[in-house]
Protein backbone atom coordinates (compact mmCIF):
# COMPACT_ATOMS: atom_id res chain seq x y z
CA UNK A 1 0.00 0.00 0.00
CA UNK A 2 1.27 3.38 -0.90
CA UNK A 3 1.87 6.01 2.56
CA UNK A 4 1.62 9.63 2.09
CA UNK A 5 4.96 10.07 1.99
CA UNK A 6 5.32 7.79 -0.75
CA UNK A 7 2.85 10.07 -2.54
CA UNK A 8 4.65 12.92 -1.39
CA UNK A 9 7.86 11.97 -3.03
CA UNK A 10 6.34 10.51 -6.01
CA UNK A 11 5.14 14.09 -6.16
CA UNK A 12 8.33 15.73 -6.53
CA UNK A 13 9.81 13.02 -8.47
CA UNK A 14 7.74 13.87 -11.46
CA UNK A 15 7.69 17.73 -10.83
CA UNK A 16 11.50 17.61 -11.18
CA UNK A 17 11.07 15.30 -14.25
CA UNK A 18 9.97 18.22 -15.93
CA UNK A 19 12.06 20.75 -15.21
CA UNK A 20 14.97 18.49 -15.59
CA UNK A 21 13.55 16.61 -18.91
CA UNK A 22 14.46 13.37 -16.95
CA UNK A 23 12.52 10.09 -18.36
CA UNK A 24 12.93 6.90 -15.51
CA UNK A 25 13.80 3.62 -16.49
CA UNK A 26 13.04 0.79 -14.57
CA UNK A 27 13.26 -3.10 -14.60
CA UNK A 28 10.72 -5.65 -13.67
CA UNK A 29 12.78 -6.34 -10.42
CA UNK A 30 12.30 -2.87 -8.80
CA UNK A 31 9.74 -2.28 -5.57
CA UNK A 32 7.01 -1.93 -6.69
CA UNK A 33 6.60 1.91 -5.58
CA UNK A 34 9.51 2.76 -8.15
CA UNK A 35 7.80 0.70 -11.02
CA UNK A 36 4.75 2.94 -10.82
CA UNK A 37 6.20 6.04 -11.13
CA UNK A 38 8.45 5.47 -13.96
CA UNK A 39 8.26 6.86 -17.30
CA UNK A 40 9.17 3.03 -18.95
CA UNK A 41 9.72 -0.47 -17.48
CA UNK A 42 10.82 -3.48 -18.97
CA UNK A 43 13.49 -6.15 -19.70
CA UNK A 44 17.27 -5.99 -20.11
CA UNK A 45 16.63 -5.58 -24.41
CA UNK A 46 13.76 -2.97 -23.72
CA UNK A 47 15.85 -1.11 -21.57
CA UNK A 48 18.77 -0.30 -23.52
CA UNK A 49 16.51 0.14 -26.32
CA UNK A 50 14.93 3.06 -24.60
CA UNK A 51 18.31 4.23 -23.33
CA UNK A 52 19.33 4.53 -26.70
CA UNK A 53 15.80 6.30 -28.43
CA UNK A 54 15.04 8.64 -25.38
CA UNK A 55 15.25 12.39 -25.91
CA UNK A 56 15.58 13.05 -22.24
CA UNK A 57 18.82 14.98 -20.86
CA UNK A 58 18.76 13.01 -18.19
CA UNK A 59 18.46 9.18 -17.37
CA UNK A 60 17.31 7.90 -14.19
CA UNK A 61 17.76 4.33 -14.20
CA UNK A 62 16.29 2.31 -11.89
CA UNK A 63 18.00 -1.03 -12.09
CA UNK A 64 21.45 -1.96 -11.39
CA UNK A 65 25.10 -0.89 -12.63
CA UNK A 66 25.65 -2.54 -15.53
CA UNK A 67 22.21 -1.92 -17.22
CA UNK A 68 23.22 2.16 -16.08
CA UNK A 69 26.75 1.48 -17.41
CA UNK A 70 24.96 -0.17 -20.58
CA UNK A 71 22.61 3.28 -21.20
CA UNK A 72 25.49 5.44 -20.53
CA UNK A 73 27.79 3.60 -23.31
CA UNK A 74 24.67 3.83 -25.75
CA UNK A 75 23.48 8.23 -25.04
CA UNK A 76 27.31 9.10 -23.68
CA UNK A 77 26.24 12.54 -23.85
CA UNK A 78 23.45 12.20 -21.69
CA UNK A 79 23.56 12.32 -17.54
CA UNK A 80 22.85 8.68 -16.37
CA UNK A 81 22.11 8.78 -12.98
CA UNK A 82 21.80 5.25 -10.83
CA UNK A 83 20.08 5.73 -7.29
CA UNK A 84 22.26 3.62 -5.06
CA UNK A 85 25.62 2.56 -7.15
CA UNK A 86 26.27 -0.27 -4.15
CA UNK A 87 23.34 -1.60 -7.07
CA UNK A 88 25.83 -4.40 -8.46
CA UNK A 89 25.41 -7.67 -9.86
CA UNK A 90 26.44 -11.08 -8.88
CA UNK A 91 26.35 -12.74 -12.09
CA UNK A 92 28.49 -9.42 -13.55
CA UNK A 93 30.47 -10.25 -10.82
CA UNK A 94 31.35 -13.73 -11.44
CA UNK A 95 33.15 -12.89 -14.46
CA UNK A 96 36.30 -10.61 -13.97
CA UNK A 97 38.17 -9.05 -16.50
CA UNK A 98 41.60 -10.26 -16.12
CA UNK A 99 40.34 -14.04 -15.40
CA UNK A 100 38.10 -13.61 -18.38
CA UNK A 101 40.65 -12.31 -20.59
CA UNK A 102 43.27 -15.07 -19.97
CA UNK A 103 40.19 -17.69 -20.91
CA UNK A 104 39.98 -15.96 -23.99
CA UNK A 105 43.27 -16.19 -24.85
CA UNK A 106 43.48 -20.25 -23.82
CA UNK A 107 40.56 -20.53 -26.24
CA UNK A 108 41.84 -19.36 -30.14
CA UNK A 109 39.52 -19.35 -32.74
CA UNK A 110 36.15 -18.68 -30.80
CA UNK A 111 34.27 -15.63 -30.70
CA UNK A 112 32.56 -14.13 -27.66
CA UNK A 113 29.12 -14.09 -26.95
CA UNK A 114 28.48 -12.19 -24.01
CA UNK A 115 24.41 -11.99 -21.97
CA UNK A 116 24.08 -8.43 -20.81
CA UNK A 117 24.96 -8.77 -17.14
CA UNK A 118 28.08 -8.33 -17.26
CA UNK A 119 30.43 -4.88 -16.84
CA UNK A 120 31.62 -2.55 -19.67
CA UNK A 121 35.37 -4.39 -19.04
CA UNK A 122 33.94 -7.51 -20.50
CA UNK A 123 31.84 -6.16 -23.07
CA UNK A 124 35.39 -4.70 -24.76
CA UNK A 125 35.85 -8.44 -25.02
CA UNK A 126 33.06 -9.44 -26.68
CA UNK A 127 31.92 -9.71 -29.99
CA UNK A 128 28.37 -9.24 -29.73
CA UNK A 129 25.84 -8.65 -26.58
CA UNK A 130 22.85 -10.92 -25.92
CA UNK A 131 19.86 -10.83 -23.32
CA UNK A 132 17.85 -13.24 -22.25
CA UNK A 133 15.12 -12.19 -24.67
CA UNK A 134 17.31 -12.45 -27.61
CA UNK A 135 19.66 -15.25 -26.48
CA UNK A 136 18.86 -17.20 -29.12
CA UNK A 137 18.39 -15.17 -31.88
CA UNK A 138 21.86 -13.73 -31.73
CA UNK A 139 23.50 -17.03 -31.23
CA UNK A 140 21.75 -18.85 -34.36
CA UNK A 141 23.07 -15.76 -36.63
CA UNK A 142 26.58 -17.46 -36.39
CA UNK A 143 27.25 -20.33 -38.84
CA UNK A 144 26.61 -23.68 -36.49
CA UNK A 145 30.18 -24.70 -36.88
CA UNK A 146 31.54 -21.26 -35.50
CA UNK A 147 33.60 -21.89 -31.87
CA UNK A 148 31.41 -19.76 -29.56
CA UNK A 149 32.96 -19.07 -26.31
CA UNK A 150 29.49 -17.42 -24.32
CA UNK A 151 29.93 -16.10 -21.09
CA UNK A 152 28.89 -15.20 -17.99
CA UNK A 153 25.72 -17.06 -16.99
CA UNK A 154 26.21 -21.05 -17.28
CA UNK A 155 22.79 -21.52 -17.13
CA UNK A 156 21.42 -19.49 -19.47
CA UNK A 157 24.60 -20.82 -22.01
CA UNK A 158 23.49 -24.12 -20.71
CA UNK A 159 19.61 -23.79 -21.94
CA UNK A 160 20.66 -21.88 -25.21
CA UNK A 161 22.88 -24.84 -26.27
CA UNK A 162 20.26 -27.17 -25.94
CA UNK A 163 17.79 -25.26 -27.98
CA UNK A 164 20.44 -24.56 -30.78
CA UNK A 165 22.01 -27.99 -30.63
CA UNK A 166 25.51 -26.28 -29.96
CA UNK A 167 28.24 -26.83 -28.19
CA UNK A 168 29.15 -23.38 -27.07
CA UNK A 169 32.02 -23.32 -24.10
CA UNK A 170 30.57 -21.62 -20.94
CA UNK A 171 32.14 -19.11 -18.87
CA UNK A 172 31.31 -20.53 -15.14
CA UNK A 173 29.07 -17.67 -13.80
CA UNK A 174 25.48 -17.50 -12.34
CA UNK A 175 22.92 -15.36 -10.82
CA UNK A 176 22.47 -15.73 -7.18
CA UNK A 177 18.90 -15.46 -7.18
CA UNK A 178 18.02 -17.62 -9.57
CA UNK A 179 20.70 -20.32 -9.70
CA UNK A 180 19.53 -20.91 -5.62
CA UNK A 181 15.91 -21.74 -6.72
CA UNK A 182 15.38 -25.28 -5.40
CA UNK A 183 14.13 -28.18 -7.63
CA UNK A 184 12.13 -29.86 -4.29
CA UNK A 185 10.33 -26.67 -4.04
CA UNK A 186 8.86 -26.79 -7.43
CA UNK A 187 8.00 -29.89 -7.54
CA UNK A 188 6.49 -29.56 -4.27
CA UNK A 189 4.47 -26.85 -5.55
CA UNK A 190 3.39 -28.05 -8.54
CA UNK A 191 1.70 -31.25 -6.99
CA UNK A 192 0.27 -28.55 -4.52
CA UNK A 193 -1.02 -26.68 -7.81
CA UNK A 194 -1.65 -29.43 -10.20
CA UNK A 195 -3.70 -26.62 -12.31
CA UNK A 196 -0.86 -24.28 -12.40
CA UNK A 197 1.63 -23.85 -15.39
CA UNK A 198 5.59 -23.30 -13.71
CA UNK A 199 7.13 -20.79 -15.71
CA UNK A 200 11.00 -19.86 -15.29
CA UNK A 201 13.62 -17.35 -16.14
CA UNK A 202 16.60 -19.15 -18.13
CA UNK A 203 19.37 -17.70 -15.76
CA UNK A 204 17.72 -20.74 -13.20
CA UNK A 205 19.30 -24.31 -12.95
CA UNK A 206 18.96 -26.86 -16.07
CA UNK A 207 16.82 -29.01 -13.73
CA UNK A 208 14.23 -26.20 -13.08
CA UNK A 209 13.74 -25.37 -16.94
CA UNK A 210 13.09 -28.91 -17.44
CA UNK A 211 9.97 -29.00 -15.41
CA UNK A 212 8.61 -26.07 -16.84
CA UNK A 213 5.69 -25.10 -19.12
CA UNK A 214 7.29 -21.87 -20.49
CA UNK A 215 11.03 -20.08 -19.95
CA UNK A 216 11.98 -16.71 -21.07
CA UNK A 217 12.76 -12.80 -20.00
CA UNK A 218 10.81 -11.02 -17.78
CA UNK A 219 8.99 -9.91 -20.45
CA UNK A 220 7.96 -12.71 -22.14
CA UNK A 221 7.34 -14.27 -18.61
CA UNK A 222 4.82 -11.80 -18.17
CA UNK A 223 3.50 -11.90 -21.84
CA UNK A 224 2.86 -15.54 -21.49
CA UNK A 225 1.09 -15.00 -17.95
CA UNK A 226 -1.52 -12.70 -19.68
CA UNK A 227 -2.39 -14.88 -22.95
CA UNK A 228 -1.91 -18.09 -21.61
CA UNK A 229 -5.55 -19.61 -20.94
CA UNK A 230 -4.57 -21.03 -17.36
CA UNK A 231 -5.96 -18.99 -13.88
CA UNK A 232 -2.84 -19.88 -11.78
CA UNK A 233 0.89 -19.80 -12.05
CA UNK A 234 3.96 -21.09 -10.69
CA UNK A 235 6.73 -18.20 -11.24
CA UNK A 236 10.36 -19.41 -11.08
CA UNK A 237 11.94 -16.10 -11.36
CA UNK A 238 12.39 -12.75 -8.99
CA UNK A 239 9.92 -11.84 -6.72
CA UNK A 240 9.59 -8.15 -8.18
CA UNK A 241 7.63 -9.60 -11.33
CA UNK A 242 4.85 -10.30 -9.54
CA UNK A 243 3.78 -6.51 -9.63
CA UNK A 244 3.06 -6.45 -12.97
CA UNK A 245 1.82 -9.69 -13.46
CA UNK A 246 -1.07 -8.95 -10.80
CA UNK A 247 -1.66 -5.56 -12.49
CA UNK A 248 -1.56 -7.18 -15.48
CA UNK A 249 -4.18 -10.11 -15.06
CA UNK A 250 -5.82 -9.35 -11.14
CA UNK A 251 -7.90 -12.18 -11.91
CA UNK A 252 -4.91 -15.12 -12.14
CA UNK A 253 -2.73 -16.29 -9.41
CA UNK A 254 0.72 -16.33 -8.68
CA UNK A 255 2.68 -17.90 -6.85
CA UNK A 256 6.57 -17.25 -6.42
CA UNK A 257 8.94 -19.74 -5.82
CA UNK A 258 10.18 -20.57 -2.96
CA UNK A 259 7.29 -19.93 -0.76
CA UNK A 260 8.59 -20.00 2.63
CA UNK A 261 7.65 -17.24 4.36
CA UNK A 262 10.89 -16.17 6.08
CA UNK A 263 12.79 -16.45 2.77
CA UNK A 264 13.38 -13.82 0.78
CA UNK A 265 15.80 -15.12 -1.13
CA UNK A 266 14.53 -14.77 -4.32
CA UNK A 267 14.64 -10.48 -4.12
CA UNK A 268 17.60 -9.77 -5.82
CA UNK A 269 19.64 -7.53 -3.20
CA UNK A 270 20.97 -5.83 -5.12
CA UNK A 271 17.77 -4.28 -7.32
CA UNK A 272 16.00 -4.14 -3.96
CA UNK A 273 18.92 -1.33 -2.93
CA UNK A 274 17.08 1.51 -5.04
CA UNK A 275 14.18 3.01 -3.16
CA UNK A 276 11.81 5.49 -3.80
CA UNK A 277 13.38 8.48 -1.69
CA UNK A 278 16.56 7.07 -3.07
CA UNK A 279 15.44 8.18 -6.61
CA UNK A 280 14.41 11.47 -5.52
CA UNK A 281 17.51 12.67 -3.98
CA UNK A 282 19.50 11.56 -7.34
CA UNK A 283 17.14 13.11 -9.29
CA UNK A 284 17.53 16.63 -7.11
CA UNK A 285 21.38 16.16 -6.63
CA UNK A 286 21.96 14.71 -10.14
CA UNK A 287 24.08 11.94 -8.34
CA UNK A 288 25.33 9.08 -8.36
CA UNK A 289 26.24 9.33 -11.82
CA UNK A 290 27.29 7.08 -13.98
CA UNK A 291 30.92 8.16 -15.76
CA UNK A 292 33.20 6.19 -18.18
CA UNK A 293 35.87 6.99 -20.28
CA UNK A 294 35.32 7.96 -24.25
CA UNK A 295 37.52 4.83 -24.73
CA UNK A 296 35.82 2.22 -22.63
CA UNK A 297 32.61 3.73 -23.95
CA UNK A 298 33.59 3.17 -27.44
CA UNK A 299 34.82 -0.23 -27.06
CA UNK A 300 32.12 -1.22 -25.73
CA UNK A 301 29.71 0.09 -27.65
CA UNK A 302 30.06 -1.75 -30.82
CA UNK A 303 28.74 -4.98 -29.35
CA UNK A 304 25.99 -3.75 -28.19
CA UNK A 305 25.27 -1.97 -31.31
CA UNK A 306 25.45 -5.07 -33.25
CA UNK A 307 22.97 -6.96 -30.57
CA UNK A 308 20.51 -4.24 -31.28
CA UNK A 309 20.88 -4.32 -35.27
CA UNK A 310 20.56 -8.13 -34.70
CA UNK A 311 17.30 -7.97 -32.36
CA UNK A 312 15.45 -5.69 -35.10
P1 LIG B 1 15.80 -9.79 -18.23
O1 LIG B 1 15.15 -8.58 -17.72
O2 LIG B 1 16.45 -9.49 -19.54
O3 LIG B 1 14.89 -10.94 -18.30
O4 LIG B 1 16.98 -10.17 -17.22
C1 LIG B 1 16.75 -10.60 -15.93
C2 LIG B 1 17.79 -10.21 -14.98
O5 LIG B 1 18.31 -10.96 -14.23
C3 LIG B 1 18.17 -8.84 -14.93
O6 LIG B 1 19.18 -8.69 -14.05
FE1 LIG C 1 22.18 -9.86 -11.24
FE2 LIG C 1 20.62 -11.91 -10.64
FE3 LIG C 1 20.14 -9.57 -9.52
FE4 LIG C 1 19.65 -9.95 -12.14
S1 LIG C 1 18.61 -10.93 -10.43
S2 LIG C 1 20.69 -8.19 -11.19
S3 LIG C 1 21.29 -11.36 -12.66
S4 LIG C 1 21.98 -10.81 -9.22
Amino acid sequence: MKTYSDQNIAQKISELKKQKNAVILAHYYQVPEIQDIADFIGDSLQLSQNAKNTNADIIVFAGVHFMAETAKILSPAKKVLLPDLEAGCSLADSCPPDEFKKFKAAHPGHIVISYINCSAAIKTLSDVICTSSNAIKIVESFPKDQKIIFAPDKNLGGYINQVTGRNMLLWNGSCEVHDVIKAEEVIRLKSEHPDAKLIAHPECKDIILQLSDFIGSTTALLNYTVKDASKKFIVATESGILHQMKKSSPQKEFIIVPTDEKCSCNDCPYMKLNTLEKLYLSLKNEKPEIILSPELIRAAESPILRMLELSL
